[in-house]
């Protein structure tokens, strides 16, 4: 039977909608979960919503909502987040569930009958921001751990006997050192709990929004405790069916941020050791992802949503940076200018650039069959060393993997793309392409071979950071479903000469100058838009989007400032709209699309490829040598498989066929109208 990993994120309040805070920790469970699928483990990937608890009522009221309403809009606003970015969680948890609940009221009832669980009161003060009772003296005293005013609470509750468990969890943490990582987390805990362990108060009876007590309704069970359990209600804990629970339990790792590191190594070890239930056997807490030098947060106001990068590059460029920009562990800043040198330097210029030259010289010489490496004369040390590099790289990144050294990984990664693209530019393989004798189409064949099989080797490597480019470089390679791909097969030598490569396209186009700006405007909508309420669709509606394309981008937003009551434009924004004379080069008709052609066309700097809706209007022979204007700095966009970097402009008729906007006198390619 194959090993089992079990991995959960941290279950994220229903205050606020999702930022790209959310979206890292969720995107680095992704990717573990999805390495260990390659891996050949059987893995369980957990996520879900937190919706209980005076923060949320409050923050419902404020909304003129129903607590479950509000629950409802901004739980189902993260699924739909989580499936448009295609993250690959097995199941989705909500603490207003009735499995949860029912869960939640069995681990009380063990709890309390173990012993654990009496009545007292409380006084003292509380931090409804942390939802954490906290030890600090007077009325509106400063949470130690947010810095916010705190309030009394005087209230009959129930208490768990969390002193009890001091030395148990000193044992835990000394038996079992990886139990909490980084290092600094473990130090910070043990001494939290050797300073003392004060019982627990795991209820409240002054409001009303979260699970009851069994058998004394008056009160509700503490949010964290109800929170917490959701590792085990979401696989049957307290119902029926206990197949998962007995399958997936103890978790292999709950993943958290830095913050919630006491509720989780402490609390939660105290509660399952109260209960009798294993514990989990690792928990790690990342940093934060800082914008503007501060912790993104909805009360800060300082949250980049996830959506605008989506739109605009695609997933996989917000996976890639976060995992390779941010130190695991440590905090790191959020910046659209970061992210974009990052997606040109190492997406587009790196891997794509690799992916794409090497796979078009194939096309181009070796008629899209991998070619073979010669094994005598045409071979050179720097054939070899290339190998050399990609072995190592192979154990290298396996290892900084495990240990959840994201960024270390992926440089190792990207020195072995750096190394041949070097390789390429050295060795010059396009001048060889143009000879025929024997030894040259060797040579040829050789780099080419050792190009692809380290594009393979990487691009196995890192799709679980990048799944939807790697899934397609994979297919261009004509290795088929990526998915299916053992990691741990994984060596040099495996791609089999002859291999059809697929249809080779570009993967990730270069992001240019208005990249920046485009995202910085569409945050800077005005506030009210963003707090606008969600729209209820669906989870399984949401389409995950194409990367680095835009087809489901909004038009670029036009901010507050620039637009004027009557939704008239300033000039401005017009000229922001980059209107060109472009000469078609060449048309034909998109295979399988009735309405489409492919074209290229010449705007004076450069050749483009356009696919344009055109074609039950023109043939394809009426087109070449016309003029047109293009919109020449549309964002690139994917059209049956097909790039579109352009739009044609052309009369849009009511029922009828598009005309193209032409011109009367004889005009230069490359004009610019304005
Ligand atoms: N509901 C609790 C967790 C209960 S788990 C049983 C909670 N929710 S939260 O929505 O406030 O935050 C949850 C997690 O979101 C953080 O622990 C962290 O993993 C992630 N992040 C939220 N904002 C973040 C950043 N700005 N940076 C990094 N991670 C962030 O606490």
């Amino acid at each position: 039977m194959s090993e089992k990993f079990y991995i959960t994120t941290p279950i994220y309040y229903v205050n606020a909608r999702p930022h790209i805070g959310h979206a890292y920790t969720t995107i680095a469970c992704d990717t573990i979960a999805r390495c260990h699928r390659m891996l050949g483990h059987d893995t369980f990937f957990l996520t879900g919503t937190d919706e209980h608890g005076q923060k949320i009522e409050r923050a419902a009221q404020a909304a003129n909502k129903t607590p479950q309403q509000f629950a409802d809009e901004v739980s189902n606003q993260f699924r739909v987040l989580w499936d448009r970015m295609g993250l690959t969680y097995d199941d989705f948890i909500r603490t207003t569930s009735e499995r949860h609940k029912r869960g939640v009221q069995a681990l009380w009832r063990v709890i309390r009958d173990n012993g654990y669980i009496y009545k007292g009161s409380y006084s003292g003060q509380y931090c409804v921001y942390d939802e954490l009772y906290v030890d600090v003296v007077g009325p509106g005293a400063p949470c130690p751990e947010c810095g916010r005013p705190t309030e009394t609470v005087q209230e009959e509750n129930y208490f768990f006997k969390l002193s009890a468990f001091e030395d148990k969890l000193l044992k835990l943490y000394t038996e079992q050192p990886d139990f909490i990582r980084p290092e600094t987390r473990r130090n910070e805990v043990i001494s939290f709990v050797r300073s003392g362990l004060r019982d627990l108060s795991v209820s409240r009876s002054t409001f009303k929004w979260g699970i009851p007590v069994p058998d004394d309704p008056k009160h509700v069970i503490y949010v964290w405790l109800d929170a917490l359990s959701n590792y085990i209600t979401a696989l049957g804990y307290g119902s029926g069916d206990k197949a998962k629970y007995e399958k997936y339990w103890p978790a292999d790792l709950h993943m958290i941020g830095k913050e919630i590191v006491r509720f989780h190594c402490v609390y939660w070890p105290a509660f399952l050791m109260a209960a009798g239930l294993p514990l989990p056997e690792a928990i790690v807490a990342h940093g934060w992802l800082l914008f503007e030098e501060n912790k993104m947060s909805k009360s800060r106001g300082n949250i980049v949503r996830a959506e605008t990068i989506l739109d605009v590059l695609g997933a996989d460029a917000l996976r890639y940076f976060l995992l390779r920009e941010v130190v695991f562990g440590q905090d790191g800043s959020f910046s659209f200018d970061a992210l974009v040198q990052r997606y040109n330097s190492d997406l587009a210029n790196g891997l794509g650039n690799l992916a794409s030259r090497t796979l078009t010289m194939i096309s181009r010489y070796f008629r899209g069959e991998v070619p073979y490496p010669s094994h005598s004369a045409a071979r050179q040390p720097a054939d070899d060393e290339i190998a050399e590099v990609a072995r190592k790289t192979i154990s290298e990144f396996g290892s900084l993997f495990a240990q959840y050294q994201f960024s270390r990984a992926l440089e190792s990664a990207w020195s072995l793309v750096a190394a041949v693209n070097k390789y390429i530019v050295e060795t010059e393989p396009w001048t060889l392409g143009e000879q025929q004798d024997e030894m040259s189409r060797s040579r040829l064949g050789t780099i080419l071979y050792t190009s692809a099989e380290a594009l393979r080797i990487v691009t196995a490597l890192v799709h679980p950071v990048i799944p939807d480019s790697t899934a397609r470089i994979w297919a261009q390679l004509g290795l088929g479903d990526i998915k299916k791909f053992q990691l741990t097969t994984l060596k040099w030598g495996q791609l089999q000469l002859g291999t059809k490569l697929g249809n080779v396209e570009p993967v990730f186009p270069r992001a240019d100058k208005i990249t920046i700006e485009r995202m910085q405007k569409m945050e800077d909508q005005p506030k009210a838009a963003l707090a606008e309420e969600p729209k209820q669709e669906h989870a399984t509606q949401a389409q995950p989007a194409a990367p680095g394309t835009q087809s489901a981008a909004p038009p670029p937003p036009v901010t507050a400032a620039s637009t004027s009551v009557d939704g008239k434009i300033s000039i401005d924004d017009f000229a922001k709209i980059e209107l060109r004379v472009g000469q078609v080069k060449l048309a034909e008709k998109v295979k399988g699309a009735d309405k489409l052609l492919r074209l290229e066309i010449d705007i004076g700097t450069e050749v483009r490829q356009v696919v344009a809706g055109i074609a039950e209007a023109y043939t394809p022979e009426t087109l070449v040598g016309r003029k047109v204007v293009i919109v020449a700095n549309l964002a690139p966009r994917k059209l049956r498989g097909l790039e579109s970097n352009g739009m044609i402009v052309a009369a849009s008729l009511e029922g009828g066929k598009p005309v193209l906007c032409s011109f009367l006198e004889d005009v230069p390619v490359g004009a610019r109208l304005k």
